[in-house]
């Protein structure tokens, strides 16, 4: 599959004009980016397969990491180790792949696997083979948002953001918004969950639903998803300026850099159960400041959201790097020499 990535040029990111309350820890999170930049280092094992990722935006993790300044040949500067396997390993081989790993390298013992991460676009599933068991415990998963699945850790565990193809047309000079939200339905989509409430805001003339957006994002003022089905969008909502609207009636634990920006910011998260009645109600409860500080807090974030071909800074890329630098800190073992 050829990938486009979308450049995000219409906006510089100069941290002084950043609305502060994005992130979740506003005084420390840019001069611990910079420390990143300047010490991360991360050893990769030897591949055990060539082919290796099957969604785009782990191979182009894959590659990024490749081609980044992160990389050491020398394990004893690294502060991470990154375990490359197939998302479709089976468990047998994965078992086998930790064991080798253990045997073979004196890393793994150090931290039991903590110090270590791996990719799996749909999460390993648990499984009681001792070396599956620690992987999961203890080693840092990054999968793919959404994780409908479960098989997700949130003190540990990071998500990738979809990679998504979009141009960023310049803000209209009419701020005018025709519909107070927008949900984009594909043809072959199914939304088993909340039939019900997508049909009533279907029926409702606040709301427009349809299958193609451009024109529609623009023209409102918010734009709504259903938790686990497509998503693939919701960072182009952002950065033309259309606020997510999350329906789910359970907390997400998996939203990509949830411990690095404060979503409530840049996106408002509804239930199904009070139907469209519920949902207008939460709309038009929102202020109209709060409304543009979400919409500029949204800008900011649709870039740290976004996949770029070279990695820009603040990108994706680097921002899961990022998540992955505050979870370097682990407790090595020493190892018990008898005298
Ligand atoms: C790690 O510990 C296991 C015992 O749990 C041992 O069999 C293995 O040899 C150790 N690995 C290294 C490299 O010392
Ligand atoms: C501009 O505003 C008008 C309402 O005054 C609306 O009908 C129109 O669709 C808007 N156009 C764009 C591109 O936002």
């Amino acid at each position: 599959m050829a990938t486009i990535f979308f450049f995000l040029t219409l906006f510089t990111l100069t941290c002084t004009t950043l609305s502060t309350s994005l992130y979740l820890s506003p005084k420390t999170t840019f001069s611990n980016y910079n420390k990143m930049l300047q010490s991360f280092k991360i050893f990769i094992y030897p591949p055990s397969t060539s082919t290796l990722f099957t969604t785009p935006q782990e191979t182009h993790f894959y590659k990024s990491l490749l081609h980044s300044p992160f990389i050491t040949q020398d394990p004893s500067q690294a502060h991470l180790f990154f375990l490359p396997f197939p998302s479709s390993i089976s468990s047998r081989n994965l078992a086998r792949l930790i064991r080798n790993t253990r045997i073979n390298f004196p890393f793994w013992n150090r931290t039991l696997g903590a110090d270590h991460f791996y990719l799996s676009s749909s999460g390993v599933d648990s499984s009681s083979d001792r070396n599956i068991v620690e992987l999961k415990k203890n080693s840092i998963q990054i999968s793919c948002f959404p994780m409908s699945s479960g098989l997700f850790i949130p003190h540990k565990d990071v998500t990738l953001p979809p990679i998504h193809t979009f141009q960023v047309n310049p803000p209209s000079t009419n701020n005018t918004k025709t519909f107070l939200g927008y949900m984009k339905l594909t043809e072959t989509e199914i939304i088993t969950d909340h039939g019900k409430l997508i049909e009533e805001i279907n029926n409702h003339p606040d709301f427009k639903v349809d299958q193609n957006g451009k024109l529609n994002i623009k023209n409102s003022r918010f734009c709504l998803f259903v938790y686990g089905s497509d998503m693939t969008w919701m960072v182009e909502a952002m950065a033309s300026q259309c606020v997510p609207v999350v329906i789910t009636d359970r907390p997400i634990q998996d939203l990509p850099l949830m411990d690095v920006i404060d979503w409530s910011e840049i996106a408002v998260f509804v239930g199904s159960k009070s139907g469209v009645k519920g949902l207008k109600r939460v709309l038009d409860g929102i202020g109209e400041n709060e409304y543009e500080k979400m919409i500029e807090s949204g800008v900011v974030a649709a870039q740290h959201l976004g996949w770029n071909a070279e990695a820009h800074a603040h990108d994706a890329f680097h921002m899961i790097i990022y998540q992955l630098w505050l979870r370097r800190h682990t407790i090595r073992y020493a190892r018990w020499v008898e005298q």
